[in-house]
Order: C-alpha cells, then sequence, then structure tokens
C-alpha cells in the first residue's frame, strides 16, 4: 500500500493501536508529536516521525506534505479553553493544511452520542463543531462516532481496589482500540468510506460496572467489591486541590450519567468488519495491561 497516512495522537491510548495496524497493514505512517524521542521509544522503527504542535500551522503544514490521508485522534487537555485550542484550532489548522496538500481522506476519532444535545459539555461541544468544520470542508471525510472503548477498565482499578464514578445507568457497546484500529485501516482502503459518518459500537450492551465486572473476574479476580464514589466528591477534591484532571473527570462522568449512547452500527461493520471483541476476550489478551 503506497499510501502515506499521517496520524495525530498516536502516543495516545486510542491513535496508537491505529498507527501501528497502519503499519501492519502496509501504509506508510507518519507520526506526529510534540516529543517525536519520546513517541520514538513508544512506537519504534518503521514509521515515519515529525515534530510539531497541532496549534502551530506551520508544523502541521510540513507533516501534511505528501500524505495521502489523515487520522485525527487527540485529546485537548482538561479545560475548555485547552479544548478549544488543541481540539478544535488544530482540527481547523489541520484542515487547512489538508487543503493546500490534496489530502484524498481526512479521519476523525469523535463519539457516538446525540452532540447536538450534549452541547452543554464542552467536550461535544467542540466534537459537534469539529464535525460539522469536516463536513463542510470538502474534503473527503471519515467520522469515527465512537463509543466507550474496553481500554478504560484498567484505569478503574487503583491501588487494588475497583473504582466506579456516579451511577452511570446506561449501557455501552464496549470496543477494544484494537478492532476500532482495524475498521480505521480498512477505511483507507475503499471508496465505500469517504463521506460517511459511522456509528462504532463493539458486541455486547453493558453498563460501567456491569463491564468492569466482567474485567475483574479475568483479570483481578482478587477484587471481589467495586465501590461507587460520587461525582460531587470528586468535583469537590478537585477544586480544593486546583486540579484540573479531577474536575474534568467530574465533568466527564455526569456526561456519561446524562448521554446515551447513539446510533446504529449497521454500515460501519458491513463496509469496515464486524468488532468482535468482548471484554472478557480482551480482559484474557491484556491481563497485564
Ligand atoms: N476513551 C473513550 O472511550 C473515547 C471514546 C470515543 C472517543 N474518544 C476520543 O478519543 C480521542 C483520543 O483519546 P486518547 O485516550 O487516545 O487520548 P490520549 O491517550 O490522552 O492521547 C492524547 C494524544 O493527543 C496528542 N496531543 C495532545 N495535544 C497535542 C498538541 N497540542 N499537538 C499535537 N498532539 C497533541 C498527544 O500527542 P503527544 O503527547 O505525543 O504530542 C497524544 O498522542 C479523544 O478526542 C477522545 O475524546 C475517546
Amino acid at each position: 500500500m503506497d499510501r502515506r497516512i499521517l496520524v495525530l495522537g498516536a502516543t495516545g491510548k486510542l491513535g496508537e493501536p491505529v498507527a501501528r495496524k497502519l503499519l501492519e497493514e502496509g501504509f506508510k505512517v507518519r507520526v506526529f508529536s510534540r516529543n517525536i524521542n519520546s513517541a520514538r521509544e513508544q512506537l519504534g522503527d518503521g514509521f515515519e516521525y515529525v515534530q510539531g504542535d497541532v496549534r502551530d500551522l506551520s508544523s502541521i503544514e510540513s507533516a501534511v506534505k505528501d500524505c495521502w490521508g489523515i487520522h485525527f485522534s487527540l485529546r485537548g487537555g482538561f479545560t475548555q479553553k485547552e479544548y478549544e485550542q488543541v481540539e478544535y484550532g488544530g482540527l481547523i489548522n489541520t484542515i487547512n493544511a489538508a487543503h493546500n496538500n490534496g489530502i484524498k481522506r481526512f479521519a476523525y476519532l469523535s463519539i457516538a452520542v446525540n452532540l447536538e444535545n450534549a452541547r452543554w459539555f464542552f467536550m461535544a461541544d467542540v466534537k459537534f463543531k469539529s464535525e460539522k468544520a469536516i463536513i463542510n470542508s470538502g474534503l473527503p471525510y471519515t467520522i469515527f462516532s465512537a463509543t466507550s472503548f474496553i481500554e478504560n477498565f484498567p484505569q478503574m482499578i487503583r491501588n487494588g481496589k475497583a473504582l466506579t464514578i456516579g451511577k452511570n445507568p446506561h449501557q455501552w457497546h464496549f470496543i477494544s482500540a484494537d478492532d476500532f484500529a482495524g475498521m480505521v485501516s480498512n477505511s483507507f482502503k475503499t471508496n465505500e468510506a469517504a463521506n460517511k459518518k459511522f456509528y462504532i459500537l463493539g458486541p455486547e450492551a453493558v453498563t460501567i460496572k456491569q463491564g468492569l465486572k466482567k474485567y475483574l473476574t479475568i483479570a483481578h479476580p482478587e477484587i471481589k467489591k467495586i465501590s461507587t464514589i460520587p461525582i460531587r466528591l470528586i468535583y469537590f477534591i478537585g477544586m480544593i486541590t486546583f486540579n484540573r484532571e479531577l474536575k474534568f473527570l467530574a465533568r466527564l462522568m455526569i456526561f456519561f450519567e446524562r448521554e446515551r449512547e447513539a446510533g446504529d452500527p449497521g454500515e460501519a461493520n458491513r463496509i469496515l468488519g464486524t468488532p468482535h471483541t468482548t471484554i472478557e476476550e480482551w480482559a484474557k489478551k491484556h491481563i497485564n495491561y
């Protein structure tokens, strides 16, 4: 495959499996990172590396040169300002650079909720505006509106304890990052994926607590209890300790309490392949994740 894909966010939890899958499937893969030394240490040989910050148009311009496609999978920080600057400002820079360099496919990782209703939370507002900007850009695009990832479960284990935040009443079809990576890779191989917004949902619907229980049974059978921390407590601790990450986490959990998974995965599964990995299968493969 002669196509060169620029991956923004390739050092991230969800961008790394995409970058690796693209390389494995014969694409040329260019990694864009603010720190290419640590990116190289993390990802190893076989990739091209370009140092830059998505907020800096000139660095993204030089990264985009000679690329066929772009996969945009950034996380924009913990405050509204950072989100606006990195995820939205960075996206606009990337769209402009893509236009100037004749990019043939612009792939974007979004979230499988009704974003218009969810704009009360700045993260959803940024994703909503970003999707609109991509669709209106005139570039051939593929938007991946993905549900929650199985990779979130190990983060719920702290000091030998399993912790969830808030009530989390709704069910989500948790998906593995590797299955998602395969779908992204397939999207770059077919014209059928152009100008589409796909809903990316995994094989089984569970609440966060039900999913965590499945994960614990395989990966941490010694943990028998899941504790629930009230969202208000997380926000309060974030306030008094000036911890922006905790405050963001509290808002994110309110988002998961209020919003529901949206979308029909049928078209994505038909064109890009059906994701199949269950939480238990994932846990068996990633016991030391
Ligand atoms: N977790 C879920 O269940 C879920 C579901 C649907 C969608 N998503 C979305 O998935 C996206 C990726 O999440 P993730 O967990 O993979 O993020 P992550 O692990 O926090 O990684 C963030 C990535 O963004 C890059 N980055 C941050 N600021 C940058 C800047 N100014 N310029 C260039 N690169 C920058 C980082 O690259 P360097 O540090 O190397 O520069 C890093 O690769 C997010 O937008 C999230 O909303 C997540």
